[in-house]
């Protein structure tokens, strides 16, 4: 028997934008340095820009964890006893395809259950898979994983997968309350598949993140389009440029937008003005790589036991499966 059309459930409410991104330019233009946090970067055009990342040569993270997944994906559905698989920040759960054909093939999964903010994105992705896998039910949620991770589906046993590196947007903080939040809302047995991107050398990381088409450059000037037209802004997009930096010492990458000149930027939606020196930087994101141990440590402070750490044939790319205790 075939599933029903994928079920759409919209949790962020219609002023979510409006409000949360005032709250966020509020705090993150009064901090130093100057800083937006990353959810903002995936509007439409932000999503098409990361999928042209994706493709990048440069950018290895994509091509490695897909590897993994070819490699692994039947030891993984073997190792765990899931029935439902949700996806935290699902984009165009291209690579999931290959996780769900291994559990496919189980015959055990039930349920699929990607969650994004980008709704277009994830309205395209839950129609593809309703295609693809037509007894498994697409249940997509427009959700942010920061704030409605006690509002996933239960019943089943779960595997939540969160590839990409995505976690290593967090500052290790934000990542200790999400992953507490997780296991909050996960019961003991239930799964974590989680990607991280590993410690190389600076100078492919710095390629990676500042690649020779400028994709990852427009990509974090997006953001300024986003509050432009969000906020009624008026960042000058010229005036800025584009400065990516491994910083050893935190271990991540730290992507930022320099301003050029002294400039006065008036961002009436969120009743600020923002004066910018010459040379001030306003950090966008930030995407941390991990070492093992540091993996574990992370994932075992927050109660999952690490099962089973796969990297590609290179080691440059991680993904670990772990339970809840
Ligand atoms: N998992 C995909 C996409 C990674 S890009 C991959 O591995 O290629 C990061 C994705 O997370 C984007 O689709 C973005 O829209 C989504 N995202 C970012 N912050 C989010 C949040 N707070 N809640 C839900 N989704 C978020
Ligand atoms: C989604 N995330 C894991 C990407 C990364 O590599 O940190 C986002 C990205 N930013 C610039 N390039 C890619």
């Amino acid at each position: 028997m075939s599933s029903p059309a994928p079920v759409v459930s919209v949790l962020l409410d219609p002023d979510w934008a409006a409000g949360t991104l005032v709250d966020d330019v509020r705090r993150g233009l009064g901090a130093t340095p100057l800083r937006l946090p990353p959810k903002w970067l995936y509007d439409d055009e932000g999503s098409r820009l990361f999928d042209l990342i994706t493709r990048l040569p440069e950018y290895y993270p994509t091509e490695a964890e897909r590897a993994i997944l070819d490699l692994h994906g039947a030891d993984i559905a073997e190792a765990c006893d899931a029935t439902t698989v949700v996806e935290l920040g699902s984009g165009t759960s291209d690579k999931t395809r290959v996780l769900l054909d291994a559990f496919d093939a189980t015959g055990r999964l039930r349920r699929f259950v990607p969650v994004d903010v980008s709704e277009a994105t994830l309205r395209a992705a839950a129609d593809m898979l309703d295609e693809r896998y037509p007894d498994v039910a697409i249940e997509a949620v427009v959700g942010d994983f920061t704030l409605h991770l006690g509002d996933l589906p239960g019943g089943d046993r779960r595997l939540v997968a969160f590839l990409g590196g995505t976690i290593g947007n967090l500052y290790v903080e934000e990542r200790g309350a999400f992953l507490g939040a997780l296991a909050d809302s996960l019961d003991p047995g239930d799964w974590l598949l989680i990607g991280t991107d590993l410690v190389k050398s600076s100078d492919r990381l710095i390629a990676a993140y500042n690649d020779s088409q400028g994709v990852t450059s427009a990509f974090v000037t997006n953001s300024l389009t986003v509050l432009n037209r969000e906020l009624g802004a008026d960042f000058d997009l010229d005036a800025f440029s584009y400065v990516p930096f491994w910083d050893a010492h935190m271990e991540r990458m730290d992507l930022r937008l320099r301003s050029e000149a002294p400039q006065r930027v008036s961002i009436p939606g969120a009743d600020l003005e923002v004066d910018l020196a010459s040379g001030e930087e306003i950090r966008v994101e930030i995407s941390t790589k991990f070492r093992p141990e540091g993996i574990r440590a992370e994932l075992g402070a927050a109660g999952f036991e690490v099962a089973h750490i796969w990297t590609d044939p290179a080691d440059d790319f991680a993904l670990t499966l772990a339970s809840l205790r």
